[in-house]
């Protein structure tokens, strides 16, 4: 089992399969909240099974798991791949394309990142941490928000033009991540069959836009709402 943690391609592997699993979150995640537009009472009655009970809380604590493992990982990566590469950055067309996809994977999954905070903060803290707590912790009674509150608590949120482009700006970057990251997981594997690169880089770039918008239509169908747009 140690080539799983030592080996460059067992640590390419583990990137693979956590990037995986997250990416199967994001398929149920977006599907989930494109249900606000079908059934708010449907919505509601998710939340609630997402909610405050140990079931949830051990899917919210595999799922972190998931999400340190892939991020520790992909520290991992970059240092051995900048080890690897030394002085000559800009070698050669493959090299670059290495050197670009390492690089600009990294910082846009620091942006994903701080979208993931901010997203945690508006959603996790307040529709789970907070009724989990809100008996130990006086303070943080006002801030809960119930499931049955959600629709509201949305309205409210992508009421906020500043919320929506944030929003934006977040899932804009994970559409790039994961775009590339499918392709870029191959390439730098050495993995060079003409046949399949671009196919994969296709698929990825598939996926990648169905969850995107599957996520951004969300903060959009419900700002318009907030002007009285309403189209859904
Ligand atoms: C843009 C539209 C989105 C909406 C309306 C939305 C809505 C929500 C809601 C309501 C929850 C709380 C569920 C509950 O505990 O009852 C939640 C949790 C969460 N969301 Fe989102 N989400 C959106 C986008 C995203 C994106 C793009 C990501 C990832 C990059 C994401 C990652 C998460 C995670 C990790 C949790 C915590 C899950 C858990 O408790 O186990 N969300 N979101």
């Amino acid at each position: 089992m140690s080539w799983l943690l030592n080996s460059s391609i067992g640590r390419k592997f583990i990137m693979a399969l956590s990037g995986c699993a997250l990416v199967l979150f994001l398929i149920f995640h977006m599907c989930m909240n494109l249900v606000s537009f079908i059934s708010m009472d449907g919505y509601i009655m998710i939340c609630e099974f997402l909610g405050t009970n140990w079931y949830a809380v051990a899917a919210t604590v595999a799922l972190v798991g998931l999400i340190l493992i892939h991020i520790l990982y992909a520290l991992f990566l970059t240092l051995q791949n900048r080890r690897a590469r030394g002085g000559d950055k800009y070698g050669s067309s493959n090299l670059t394309d290495v050197a670009w996809s390492s690089k600009n994977m990294f910082v846009l999954g620091l942006v994903v990142l701080a979208f993931l905070l901010l997203h945690l903060y508006d959603f996790w803290f307040k529709m789970m941490f907070a009724e989990l707590f809100a008996g130990k912790i006086h303070a943080l009674h006002s801030i809960v928000v119930l499931p049955a509150e959600v629709g509201g608590h949305m309205n409210m949120l992508f009421g906020n033009p500043i919320k929506v482009v944030l929003y934006l700006i977040g899932i804009a970057a994970l559409w790039f991540h994961l775009s590339h990251g499918v392709w870029s997981m191959f390439q730098s594997s050495g993995f060079n069959g003409r046949t399949w690169l671009p196919r994969l880089k296709v698929i990825g770039t598939i996926v990648a836009t169905l969850i995107c918008l599957g996520f951004a239509i969300v903060p959009i169908i419900f700002y318009l709402r907030s002007l009285g747009l309403g189209i859904l």
